[in-house]
């Protein structure tokens, strides 16, 4: 394994179809570093947008993308005490935040720094989590814990946790709201999912249990759909995974006291309404969450890994150039229910 295929992207907005294969050096490691095998990968819309454009934190040109690596370890620096070859272990997304709060946005994984697009990473020791090894889950469930997972787990034990019978209000059924709904249901959650598809709010009524569902794009004021459901109390939780064009909606329908995370940025408004205002109204908790330090994916870890939740990975894409623009091309289509994945080694 003295060789390795690297992807890489020129730079951020080339475009996901300028993605470059080379056959590079493996990284030695250093004292305090571990050499990860990587088996799989997942996407984040956050890789899209590094591609195509629109990402509004700094991205190294030449970039390896992807920022979630599931592995096995295949060598540690001489410094390193707690880990050993063969470990299964994750990547944490920012390979300098342990504990609280993100610094800055130069230290994630497949932005600012190379990312795991490749079969073998040196990372620092401790930016890995490692894994039981008796765990029931895939390579690419593992490996969307690191992003989507971290940051769903945020959302709900982040602040003030959840508490079973509260509910939590879903936006969207992609990789965050789908894996937000497995550990909110999980942890005795009622909860609502919203969608633009039917179709969607079938599937995920029927595998991933949703309580209630509710179509954004037929019913514009979902909130009033909410506060109905929820007869008046609002959900406790929010995944506002809009941003700017659904904020208002958000504040319409949490409940008094209860929180917003805002996660995503995938609808803008046209006029930003008044939200000093409406959050002083509503006595409500605003939260800009930023993925999530490496103590929140330890949690999320043993709580997942000891339950063996069912990660919801939709499809499973090869580690090949063509297969890799065929997963970029799926998760842009907006087609997925769940998590985009890629396979480095084939399961
Ligand atoms: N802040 C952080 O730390 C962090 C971490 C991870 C992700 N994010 C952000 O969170 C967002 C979701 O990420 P993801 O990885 O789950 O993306 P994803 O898997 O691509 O899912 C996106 C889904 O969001 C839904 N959606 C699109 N526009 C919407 C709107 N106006 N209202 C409600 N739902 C809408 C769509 O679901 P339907 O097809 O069902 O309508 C779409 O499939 C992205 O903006 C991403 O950048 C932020």
């Amino acid at each position: 394994m003295a060789q390795q295929t690297v992807f890489r992207l020129p730079s951020k907005g080339a475009g996901y179809d300028k993605l470059s294969e080379h056959w590079e050096a493996v990284p030695k490691v250093q004292a305090h570093e571990v050499l990860l095998k990587i088996h799989a990968t997942t996407l984040n819309y956050r890789d899209l947008v590094i591609a195509n454009g629109g990402y509004p934190f700094p991205v190294k040109d030449n970039v390896v993308p992807l920022s979630d690596a599931a592995g096995t370890i295949e060598e540690v620096g001489e410094a390193v005490q707690d880990l050993k070859k063969g470990d299964w272990a994750i990547s944490n997304f920012d390979v300098t935040n342990l504990y609280g709060p993100q610094p800055n946005w130069l230290n994630g994984l497949g932005g600012p720094i190379d990312g795991v697009l490749r079969q073998y990473i040196a990372i620092p020791a401790t930016a890995i989590v490692k894994i039981p090894s008796s765990t029931k889950l895939s390579w690419s469930q593992l490996a969307s814990l690191v992003c989507t997972g971290t940051t769903a787990w945020n959302a709900l034990y982040g602040n003030l946790p959840l508490k079973p019978g509260q509910t939590v209000l879903f936006q969207g059924t992609g990789g965050v709201s789908t894996t937000g709904l497995m550990l909110a249901k999980d942890a005795g959650a009622k909860t609502i999912i919203t969608s633009s598809s039917d179709e969607k709010l079938k599937m995920v009524r029927e595998k991933y249990g949703a309580d209630y569902c509710v179509n954004y794009k037929s019913t514009p004021d979902w909130a009033a759909k909410v506060n109905r459901i929820t007869e008046g109390h609002g959900a406790d939780f929010i995944f506002e995974n809009g941003g700017s064009g659904t904020i208002a909606q958000s504040i319409a329908c949490v409940a008094r006291g209860g929180q917003i995370a805002v996660i995503g940025f995938l609808s803008q408004a046209k006029e930003m309404p008044d939200v000093a205002a409406l959050v002083l109204d509503k006595g409500c908790i605003v939260r800009g969450i930023n993925v999530g330090a490496k103590q929140l994916t330890e949690d999320l870890v043993k709580y997942v890994c000891g339950k063996d939740l069912s990660v919801p990975v939709e499809k499973n894409f090869g580690f090949e150039r063509g297969q890799i623009l065929e997963a970029f091309k799926y998760l842009e289509s907006g087609g997925h229910v769940g998590k985009v994945c890629i396979e480095i080694v084939k399961a």
